[in-house]
């Protein structure tokens, strides 16, 4: 039982645990740097980290992305997996696809990834018949309940479910800050409470980066 309901999650023990983490070298280092100076919404290092973690220990073979941007997540994922693994990743911008085949490639993991072009919600019916050992919700926050009925079907009985931004920079449970995120954290809302209630998951929310949410398929 927690001694106090802050008592672990406080500014200072966030910027220790920040400090603890091992800063990337290499390629890593260089998708951050890219992220940063262009503003594409990566997946907090701590995240990608626990992401990598949970596809080596689970054995995860094949894994759906809704979401690649640069393909930092994905390259964790398949860091993960080792050889064999492969990774099904949904993304409609060109720009975004470009960039992540061209670090793909560097990384030697290009042809573990199939890329599907488009927007998740025409892209997931077309995979109707395929099964995935975990799934990776990271796209749009007003989608993800739709992702998450149409995904979990993909899903094998004993495979997860990962979200992330389930906290959406503290406005889900607190006030809105950025109101051009109204929608989104409204939506943030009521995914969480689906998701953490749906009769075919055990699920819980995790305050690992942005919020995680960490689901095994149960029926
Ligand atoms: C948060 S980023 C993904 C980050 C990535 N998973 C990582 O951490 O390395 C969200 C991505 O979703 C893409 N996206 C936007 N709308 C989408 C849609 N309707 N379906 C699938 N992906 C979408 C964006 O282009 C963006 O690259």
């Amino acid at each position: 039982m927690k001694a106090r309901l802050d008592a672990i999650v406080r500014p200072e023990q966030a910027e220790y645990l920040e400090r603890l983490l091992p800063a990337n070298d290499g390629l890593l280092a260089e998708m951050e740097a890219y992220a940063e100076e262009h503003r594409v919404p990566i997946a907090d290092r701590e995240v990608a980290r626990f992401i990598e973690i949970t596809a080596r220990a689970t054995g995860a073979r094949r894994v759906l992305e809704i979401g690649m941007a640069i393909g930092y997540t994905v390259v964790h994922l398949l860091q993960g997996m080792g050889d064999g693994g492969e990774v099904v990743t949904i993304e409609p911008s060109e720009e975004m696809i470009a960039r992540g085949e061209g670090y793909l490639g560097r990384a030697g993991l290009r042809d573990r990834v199939r890329i599907e072009r488009g927007f998740a919600l025409e892209v997931l019916p077309r995979l109707a018949g395929e099964t995935f050992d975990a799934i990776f919700l990271d796209a749009l926050k007003e989608e993800y309940v739709q992702y998450l009925e149409l995904s979990l079907p993909l899903l094998r009985e004993g495979g997860l479910v990962i979200v992330d931004n389930l906290l959406w920079g503290g406005q889900v449970a607190g006030e809105i800050s950025s109101p051009e995120q109204t929608a989104s954290t409204q939506a943030l809302r009521e995914f969480n409470q689906v998701f953490i209630r749906h009769p075919q998951l055990l699920s819980v929310i995790l305050p690992v980066g942005d919020g995680l949410g960490y689901a095994v398929k149960t029926g």
